[in-house]
């Protein structure tokens, strides 16, 4: 685990350094969650039956936070953007790293999963990277997070009905 965290960390250093390629401050840091329950944020109907997508991440009600909303019309959320959704079973999460970062799936985009304590109110990071730590994987075999939001590249990866906003 301690290793995987290096070359992830390792990779984003190179990204960070390639041509176009964002300010290092796009590495999303875990106090940067800290106050995503105060963010702009949409409610979601559950949707029982929908159409083959993963109950895990569909079925129940669910809230979508984002830290800042892109001005109309740009062709990409922003670097530094930061989405959480909140079900009442995960906390997932999706930071823009921008450059090349996770190119072959939903490019630009870092994926985690957070915790929040429900007591204190604290947010803790679980996870990040291109994806759940081997071993872990949410709902049916197979469906990766870039696997669906990958296929959303129209809206920079994004799916959330009310984050439809990419060159409109
Ligand atoms: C089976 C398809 C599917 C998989 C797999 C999936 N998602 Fe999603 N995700 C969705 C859909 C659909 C939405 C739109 C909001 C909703 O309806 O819940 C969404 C929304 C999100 C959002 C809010 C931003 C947005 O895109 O609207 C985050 C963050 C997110 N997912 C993280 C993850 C993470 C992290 C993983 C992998 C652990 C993952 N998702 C895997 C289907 C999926």
């Amino acid at each position: 685990m301690r290793r995987r965290a290096h070359v992830l960390l390792l990779l984003g250093f190179a990204a960070a350094c390639g041509p176009g390629v964002a300010e290092p401050g796009a590495i999303a840091l875990e106090r940067d969650f800290a106050d995503y329950r105060a963010w702009p944020s949409f409610v979601l109907e559950p949707v029982p039956n929908d159409g083959g997508l993963d109950p895990v991440h569909t079925a129940d009600p669910r809230v979508v936070y984002i830290n800042r909303l892109p001005d109309a019309g740009v062709p990409e959320f922003p670097v530094g953007t930061l989405i959480v959704k909140e079900s009442p079973f995960n906390v997932f999460a999706m930071g823009k790293r921008g450059g090349e970062y996770n190119a072959s799936g939903a490019t630009g985009w870092e994926w985690f999963e957070l915790f929040r304590d429900g007591a204190s109110g604290r947010v803790t990071i679980e996870w990040r990277g291109l994806g759940p730590p081997a071993g872990e994987s949410y709902g049916k075999a197979g469906q990766t997070c870039n696997a669906c939001h990958g296929a959303f590249a129209a809206n920079d990866s994004v799916m959330s009905a009310p984050l439809q906003v990419i060159g409109r």
